[in-house]
């Protein structure tokens, strides 16, 4: 199948086709995502707890989103790859944005980076970014970089006050020149309002029905523990068939039926003979 583009993208979108975007961390996540016909795959910062066990995605730095993207970028050969620029790697300054990434393109292979927040600041990046030839997908409503400041991972747009700032936001960074722009937490109607004023792809994750959709792999096979967002709805139970099968690993290690003959290599006579000298 012919590689997506962000031309692709924007035909998607004029023609109503859904765009299927997941995240992904490494070379299997990203075959298998492929092969399931995602159209975009975000090797996301999410990827600090999903894969590397931080407590927050402000902890991952460049040097891993790079390891993990380059994975990705190997095993995808049709799905527009998207990287996430870590808390830390943008905020100084336009000129340390754009050297982020730069980074991604070169030692990655991004097709695209993304950043969160549409203020003054971030809209600045956006536009250094792109004159520096590298496309950008924006990032609004829940920002968890900034979730501190949002007083914490919760739903954005649902005050007036709130909700002016998600449509200025989305307006921002579409100005700025974003090629296409994730929304995530945000009332459905709150989306709606500004979605006919966006020209750009819009992919949801708990904002309701936009362009398109994105969820975090782990999230939507089952594989995450705990508590979860309003918005993850989970396609498969992974998480228990892994223990399952670990668990039948473990019972035949310890029974003795595991490793059968099929298992076991063959030895010469003259071999085993020359072992036991
Ligand atoms: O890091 C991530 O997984 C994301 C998506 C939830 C949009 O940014
Ligand atoms: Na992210």
């Amino acid at each position: 199948a012919a590689r997506i583009t962000l031309t692709r993208l924007t035909e998607m979108k004029a023609q109503a086709e859904p765009i299927v975007m997941v995240t992904a961390y490494d070379h299997p996540g990203a075959r298998l995502a492929e092969r399931a016909g995602a159209d975009m795959l975000l090797v996301g910062d999410s990827g600090a707890q999903v894969v590397l066990g931080y407590d927050a995605t402000v902890r991952v730095s460049v040097d891993e989103m790079i390891t993990l993207s380059a994975a990705v970028r190997r095993g995808a050969d049709r799905a527009l790859v998207v990287c996430d620029l870590p808390f830390g790697s943008t905020e100084a300054s336009d000129a340390q944005a754009v050297e982020t990434a730069v980074r991604f393109v070169r030692e990655a292979g991004a097709d695209a980076v993304k950043l969160e927040g549409g203020n003054p600041d971030r809209a600045s990046r956006i536009r250094a970014i792109v004159a520096a030839g590298i496309p950008v997908v924006g990032h609004v409503g829940l920002t968890p970089q900034t979730a501190t400041q949002l007083g914490g991972l919760r739903a954005q747009g649902r005050t007036a006050e709130s909700a002016r700032r998600v449509v200025t936001d989305a307006l921002a960074v579409q100005a700025a020149g974003a090629s296409a722009l994730v929304i995530e937490a945000v009332p459905s109607e709150v989306v709606a309002a500004v979605l006919p004023r966006l020209e750009i792809p819009v992919i949801g994750i708990g904002a309701g029905p936009a362009d398109g959709q994105v969820l975090v792999l782990h999230d939507l096979l089952g594989i995450t523990e705990g508590r979860q967002a309003r918005f993850v709805k989970r396609f498969a139970e992974l998480g228990d068939a892994v223990v399952g099968g670990i668990e039948a690993y473990a019972a035949e290690v310890r029974s003795g039926a595991f490793p059968a003959p099929e298992h076991q290599y063959p030895a010469s006579p003259e071999a085993v003979r020359a072992a036991l000298e």
